[in-house]
């Protein structure tokens, strides 16, 4: 075989080996993309039984009661507020608005700060850099750009609520 050959046969196999290094590469990225997953870090795992402070029938329009995540127990955002989707939290406000009873992250979605309830103004207000939420969730004042996460949930009875979470 001459060098000349030779060189054609080395530079053969060389683009031979570029086009399969090409198509596996495209193959891997078609498969990483196509491949079933959750953008989601946490998935919901169940339900988290609360006992209210208050019952039910006494959260009058405009008020909200705040209630907690049993030790172990966690709650899981569902949406809402999109810096928090899906994220865990302890922490929520079960709030009476015009549109009926609402389960709010208490999470500020600025820095993540607990928000206190203004029972005086209807709205909820971060300690930290004072951002104010609406009855529902939504920001009235910045810095937060995102509204509230809500939680979902269910009435068990007078003064218990299921909320989707997870429990340890
Ligand atoms: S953490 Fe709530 S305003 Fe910054």
């Amino acid at each position: 075989m001459s060098a000349r050959s030779r060189w054609s046969a080395a530079l053969t196999a060389a683009i031979g080996a570029l086009v399969l290094l090409t198509a596996l590469s495209v193959a891997a990225v078609m498969v990483i993309y196509s491949w079933p997953h959750t953008s989601y870090p946490v998935a919901p795992k169940g339900e988290v039984v609360v006992v209210l402070g208050a019952p039910l029938a006494s959260i009058s329009p405009g008020d909200a009661v705040r209630f907690d995540a049993p030790d172990g127990a966690a709650f899981i955002t569902s949406g809402g507020g999109t810096s928090a989707v899906r994220k865990t939290t302890k922490t929520g406000w079960l709030a009476n608005t015009s549109s009926g009873l609402l389960a709010l992250d208490a999470t500020s979605s600025d820095d993540g700060c607990t928000v206190h309830f203004d029972p005086a103004a209807d709205r909820f207000e971060s300690p930290c850099h004072g951002s104010i939420y609406a009855l529902d969730g939504r920001v009235l004042r910045g810095p937060a750009v995102a509204s509230l996460s809500h939680l979902a949930f269910r009435e068990l009875d007078a003064n218990r609520i299921a909320v989707v979470g997870s429990v340890a």
